[in-house]
């Protein structure tokens, strides 16, 4: 398959190294978080233009609890301070979000808060998709028991009822800071997907590295087992 004018519609990124980045600068971990919602903010703002139909954003992890408290506490309080700062940006946009996890799990006024963002952008014609309190193997598990209360459990039925049934299939999954491993992110979705690995550490990463990194998956060739 001639791969020269393909384009990435799905991409997913595992947006690590806020922590690194902070210190190196000497600053508190929260810093380096604060710095990371900025580099997702320039993304929402841009990947309509990018020609994405889905940015996937993995932001916190169903293991991202062992975190000490005061982490977590500020994660949560970034969390409220970009649904309420971005909301309307997200609609201006025509961004609609998606959210994949089990983020019923999350607390009942951050859950309140993104039933009302969801309702609000649901008329996007582009999605971000945003995983909280999300593990792939959680993921499958419960698709697993749905496929196997409506009948077989076959490939297809547990696509069918993973948090992502509805988004185009991955195309690409990018992970920043350097590590090359997957922190049960995408396991199932990631089957055929090109992925690349950078050393940028997450709050340096702009649209000009998203777009780099759309370049190089446009010169992929992908087989998906054939030849
Ligand atoms: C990614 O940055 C953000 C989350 C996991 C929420 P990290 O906090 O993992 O940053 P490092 O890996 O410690 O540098
Ligand atoms: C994965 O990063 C989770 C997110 C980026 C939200 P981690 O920093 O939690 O992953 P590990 O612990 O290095 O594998
Ligand atoms: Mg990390």
């Amino acid at each position: 398959m001639s791969s020269e004018s393909q384009r990435a519609k799905h991409v997913a990124i595992i947006m690590d190294g806020n922590g690194r980045w902070a210190k190196r600068k000497l600053l508190p971990r929260a810093m380096g978080h604060q710095r990371g919602v900025e580099a997702v903010r320039e993304l929402v703002r841009n990947c309509g233009d990018l020609g994405l139909e889905c940015l996937t954003l993995y932001a916190f992890s169903s293991e991202n609890w062992k975190r000490d408290e005061q982490e977590v506490d500020d994660l949560m309080n970034l969390m409220r301070k970009f649904i309420k700062s971005d909301l309307q940006e997200f609609i201006d946009n025509k961004v609609r979000l998606k959210i994949i996890g089990d983020w019923q799990g999350l607390a009942p006024d951050i859950v309140e808060m993104l039933e009302d963002a969801l309702a609000k952008t649901s008329a996007g014609d582009h999605t971000i998709a945003v995983a909280l309190n999300y593990g792939s193997q959680g993921e499958i598990a419960r698709a697993a028991a749905k496929a196997a209360t409506m009948g077989e459990v076959t490939t297809e039925s547990i696509g069918l009822h993973l948090d992502t049934a509805d988004l185009p299939p991955l195309d690409l999954l990018i992970r920043t800071s350097g590590e090359v491993r997957l922190s049960n992110f995408l396991l199932w979705q990631s089957a055929y997907a090109e992925m690349l690995f950078v050393d940028t550490l997450w709050p340096d990463f702009t649209v000009e590295h998203l777009q780099e990194a759309l370049d190089n998956f446009a010169g992929r060739e992908r087989r998906f087992g054939g030849r």
